[in-house]
């Protein structure tokens, strides 16, 4: 696969991330990737008991992670989590190479963590977001398409126009986000001017992922019409929609229910309950649209190697 400014900027052999996933992205699954080339990415509440404490778990996590690889590796932050500041002073502690903003104004710490020698790519979904990016002076951006999983920009701008737009707006290095399960969506997400690709709900159905086997198992059977984006006024957010929590949140949508009574009916930690207790009635499963393309559980070695050997045959076919 093509050496890109992202294998350059991050250290890696493939230019291939493993997206932040609020509670199920721990140490176990970012050193699995990171070890089979690609970028692995931790989330402070990976594995964390509800009400737990993200700053001493993401502690716990970042020294497990360079127990278990040599190679770098990320740690995502969504901005507007209620601990930033204390996790930003616990990454700079332990000179986490990247760090990936999302869910915030990059242009409130991106200095700061450069100053600590970490590369900073932020998350955005529109033109106007990535504009701003770098003028922050962030590494890279992250450009998520509405086909991806969990939350999505208010815009709900699809990644085929999104690259394109966001490369003809911008010098920094794309990598691409949503939808994409394949070689085939690498090809394309290349032709369209990205340098790199980030997936996130290929990642939960893999051996190393501590997602509960049956959201694994319910992302295997979903097809290409089994997602939904919910709560689109408050976090538009794409989920399976074969589960009966998704299906009463859709209801009240459609009954005109207010924000209070969504964020009532959904919760505290509605994904931890789908991702890690399995429990899909309660509980909200995020997935991608790129669902419908999983049709197994391998291990992230194989999954690596199947979209970096598949690379070459999908150009031989252009
Ligand atoms: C279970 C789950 C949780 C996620 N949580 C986060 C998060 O905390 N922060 C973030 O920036 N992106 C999050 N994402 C998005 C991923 O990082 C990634 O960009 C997205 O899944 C890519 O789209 P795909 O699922 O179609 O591959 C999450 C995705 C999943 C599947």
């Amino acid at each position: 696969m093509r050496k890109t400014r992202v294998c350059q900027l991050l250290g890696i052999e493939y230019p291939i991330l493993q997206g932040g996933m609020l509670w199920i992205a721990d140490a176990g699954l970012a050193a699995a990737v990171s070890n089979a080339g690609g970028l692995g990415v931790i989330s402070p509440m990976a594995g964390m008991p509800p009400h737990g404490n993200p700053v001493e778990n993401l502690e716990t996590q970042i020294l497990k992670a360079k127990s278990l690889t040599q190679k770098p590796f990320g740690v995502n932050i969504p901005l507007d989590l209620r601990d930033c500041g204390l996790i930003l002073d616990l990454l700079l502690t332990h000179k986490v190479n990247v760090v990936i903003t999302a869910a915030g104004d990059p242009r409130l710490y991106t200095d700061l963590l450069h100053s600590g020698d970490a590369k900073v790519l932020h998350v955005i979904s529109s033109v106007k977001h990535a504009r701003v990016a770098e003028s922050a002076g962030v590494d890279a951006v992250i450009a998520e398409g509405v086909e991806a999983a969990a939350r999505n920009g208010f815009d709900e701008l699809p990644l085929f126009s999104l690259i394109p737009q966001v490369a003809d707006a911008v010098e920094l290095p794309i990598i691409a986000a949503g939808g994409i399960a394949d070689s085939r969506g690498i090809a394309a997400a290349f032709a369209l001017g990205a340098e790199g690709v980030q997936l996130g709900t290929r990642f939960v159905a893999v051996k190393e992922c501590i997602a509960s086997e049956k959201y694994k198992k319910a992302i295997v059977a979903a097809t290409d019409t089994d997602t939904a984006i919910t709560c689109r006024s408050i976090v538009p957010s794409r989920s399976l929609k074969t589960t009966e929590f998704t299906q009463i949140l859709l209801g009240m949508e459609e009954a005109g229910a207010t924000e209070e009574e969504l964020r009532e009916f959904m919760g505290h930690a509605a994904s931890r309950r789908a991702g890690l207790e399995g429990d899909l009635d309660n509980g909200e499963a995020y997935c991608g649209s790129s669902a419908g393309l999983i049709h197994d559980i391998p291990s992230v070695a194989e999954v690596i190697r199947r979209l970096v050997d598949g690379y070459p045959e999908v150009l031989d076919k252009l």
